[in-house]
């Protein structure tokens, strides 16, 4: 039941989704912004991927959670309801990503939202002396040639419709250097990088694409990493300290800023924006501090 105390009277409507105040000067409505569309999310059984998902069903879309982990994907499935569907994927696996693709068509008859998010931390040593060629490798297997494959097969159901909206993740890593290993900053950089390399394409064909590059959020990817880093320190202390590397004050990167984020640029109200990396990040990478030293006498 909802209850709201103002000064004016408030009547719920029967409708689902609004309610209107006793004078109908104005109605404050709840609006669905991807009904009826249809979405792909790679690494959508946990973390950023899964609240987006959350989300985008909250707004009206069916989902498909693309992700490598059976058991997890098929929970976060149960729990999302009847719009979400889990299908195993592995992104390194090009047959993977055109089944996925090729499934949310047969089963809901098309294919608005790929959302290629899934990706890994790596945890290489921090200097570019001791980077282990088969590790990156790896990374870039899952991170880049992972996304560049969903992007393949979203735009080939896409481009017969003349229409569709593609996602991906890239980081703040991928826009400045030192915030993380060589080999994942490198990944995310590809990113950022793909979606300016296919934007003119899908452009011609009414698709857009975008990036989203988040700051450091607590989920089990950087949380696993931290954990090595700072041995023996509690989860909710290492959630702590990436809360604590926020630049903007009263506020940090949460996987509900990244969703909103992944909303807006699936939603009519960014359908003239394509080709750009949103940062997601509290303004850090936008500045730099002068620390300047006291001159020492
Ligand atoms: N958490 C952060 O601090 C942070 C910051 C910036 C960007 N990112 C990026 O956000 C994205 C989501 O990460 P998250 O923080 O939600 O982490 P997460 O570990 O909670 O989620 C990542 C998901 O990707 C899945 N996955 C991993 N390898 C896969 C593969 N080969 N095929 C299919 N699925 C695979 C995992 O099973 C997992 O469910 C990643 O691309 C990550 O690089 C994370």
């Amino acid at each position: 039941m909802l209850r709201i105390r103002s000064r004016c009277r408030i009547i719920i409507s029967t409708s689902r989704s609004s309610f209107q105040t006793s004078t109908n000067k104005f109605s404050t409505h709840f609006e669905r912004k991807l009904e009826g569309k249809v979405a792909v999310i790679t690494g959508a059984a946990s973390g950023i991927g899964k609240e987006t998902a959350a989300k985008f069903i909250k707004h009206g879309a069916k989902v498909i959670v693309a992700d490598i982990q059976r058991q997890l994907g098929q929970e976060t499935a149960s729990e999302l309801g009847e719009n979400a569907t889990f299908v195993p994927c592995d992104v390194t696996n090009e047959s993977h990503l055109s089944e996925v693709v090729d499934f949310a068509v047969s089963k809901h008859g098309q294919l608005d939202i790929m959302y290629n998010n899934a990706g890994v931390a790596c945890r290489t040593p921090l200097s570019i002396v001791d980077t282990d060629l088969a590790q990156f490798d790896r990374v870039m297997a899952i991170n880049v040639r992972g996304v560049m494959a969903g992007i393949k097969h979203a735009a080939r159901v896409m481009i017969p419709r003349g229409s569709g909206c593609i996602l991906c993740t890239g980081s703040v890593t991928g826009v400045m250097g030192g915030l993380a290993q060589p080999t994942y900053s490198t990944t995310k950089s590809c990113v950022i990088g793909i979606v300016r390399s296919v934007t003119g394409e899908l452009c011609k064909h009414g698709i857009r694409i975008n990036c989203i590059s988040p700051f450091a959020v607590p989920t089990a990817f950087s949380l696993d990493e931290m954990k090595e880093y700072f041995p023996g320190v509690e989860p909710q202390d290492l959630a702590k300290m990436i809360y604590n590397a926020s630049e903007l004050k009263g506020a940090y990167c949460e996987p509900t800023d990244v969703a909103n984020a992944a909303l807006f640029l699936a939603s009519a109200d960014a359908k003239f924006i394509s080709g750009q990396n949103l940062v997601v990040d509290g303004g850090f990478t936008s500045f730099k501090s002068l620390n300047f030293s006291h001159l020492v006498q």
